[in-house]
C-alpha cells in the first residue's frame, strides 16, 4: 500500500513538472517571455560575399527570413586585400530590397575617400581596418559625422591594445578570425583571446561598444565565440555556401542563443 501511494505521488510530481515545463517552452518559443539581455543582443550578419550574386535579392531575403537582423557587406579593393568585390552601386540596389542595417566592412586603402559614397548609397554602419588608417581617429570621426555607426576592425596579427585610444568612440569592434580577403577560410581560435581581452577592457572602462567576429563562423565555432563575448556574428559560407540560407541562419542563431543561455 505504502509503495502504491509512493508511486501515485511520483506520478503526480511528474504530471506537475511536465505541465509546468510545457507552457514555459511554448512561451519561450513564442518570444513572449523574458530572455536575458545578452541573448537578445546576439545578432547574425550574413555576409553577401558567399551569396549567388545573380540572385542577390532572393538570397538576402532568405537569410533575413531565417532571423538575420543586419547584412554584412564586404568591400575589397585588390590592394589592402588580394581580392576585389563590390562598391556603392550594389549597396544602393540592395537598399531597395530591405530596410535592415547594412554593416559595411571596408577592406580598402584610403577608406576616407569612399565613406561619403557608401553613406549616400545607404550604409548604416561602416567599419574600417586599424591597419589601413594612418589617422584612425579622424576616419572614425568622419563616419560618425555622417550619422553612421563607426566600427574598427583588426586583423588576426593586430593586438587589441592598438585600439585603446578609440574604444570610446566606436559602436563596435570587429575581430577578424581569418585573414581578410576570402570567404570559406578556417577559423583562427586565437581570435577568441582577443574577444575576451576586449570584453574585459569594455568592462574595466565601462564602455558600450559591441564585439563582432568575422571569418570561419559555423555551427562548430559559433558557440565558443558567443561564450567569449561576441554579440554580432558574421557568417558567409555557413549561410550561403550550401543548403537553404533561411534554415542555415536559423540553425546558427539557435546554436548561438543556446550557448548564451548555458553561459548565464
Ligand atoms: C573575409 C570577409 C568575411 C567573409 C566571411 O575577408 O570579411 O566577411 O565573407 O566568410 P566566411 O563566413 O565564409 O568565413
Ligand atoms: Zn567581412
Amino acid at each position: 500500500m505504502a509503495t502504491r501511494s509512493k508511486a501515485k505521488y511520483q506520478q503526480f510530481a511528474i504530471f506537475i513538472a511536465y505541465y509546468s515545463f510545457c507552457p514555459c517552452l511554448i512561451l519561450l518559443k513564442s518570444g513572449l517571455v523574458y530572455l536575458p539581455q545578452s541573448t537578445l543582443m546576439i545578432e547574425l550578419a550574413p555576409s553577401i560575399l558567399s551569396a549567388d550574386f545573380a540572385r542577390l535579392a532572393e538570397e538576402v531575403q532568405a537569410a533575413l527570413a531565417g532571423g538575420a537582423t543586419l547584412l554584412h557587406v564586404d568591400v575589397m579593393d585588390g590592394h589592402f586585400v588580394p581580392n576585389i568585390t563590390i562598391g556603392p552601386p550594389v549597396v544602393q540596389s540592395l537598399r531597395k530590397v530591405t530596410g535592415v542595417p547594412f554593416d559595411v566592412h571596408l577592406m580598402i586603402e584610403n577608406p576616407d575617400e569612399y565613406i561619403p559614397a557608401f553613406a549616400d548609397a545607404g550604409a548604416d554602419w561602416i567599419s574600417v581596418h586599424q591597419e589601413a588608417c594612418i589617422h584612425l581617429h579622424r576616419t572614425l570621426e568622419h563616419i560618425i559625422s555622417r550619422g553612421l555607426k563607426a566600427g574598427v576592425v583588426i586583423n588576426p596579427a593586430t593586438p587589441v591594445d592598438t585600439l585603446s585610444e578609440v574604444l570610446e568612440m566606436v559602436d563596435h569592434v570587429l575581430v577578424m578570425s581569418v585573414n581578410p580577403g576570402f570567404g570559406g577560410q578556417k577559423f583562427i581560435p586565437a581570435s577568441l583571446r582577443k574577444v575576451r581581452a576586449l570584453a574585459e577592457m569594455r568592462n574595466d572602462r565601462n564602455l558600450g561598444f559591441r564585439i563582432e567576429i568575422d571569418g570561419g563562423i559555423t555551427t562548430e565555432t559559433i558557440a565558443d565565440s558567443v561564450r567569449a563575448g561576441v554579440e554580432i556574428l558574421v557568417a558567409g559560407s555557413a549561410v550561403f555556401g550550401k543548403g537553404e540560407a533561411r534554415v542555415n541562419v536559423e540553425q546558427l542563431l539557435k546554436t548561438a542563443r543556446e550557448a548564451v543561455l548555458l553561459k548565464v
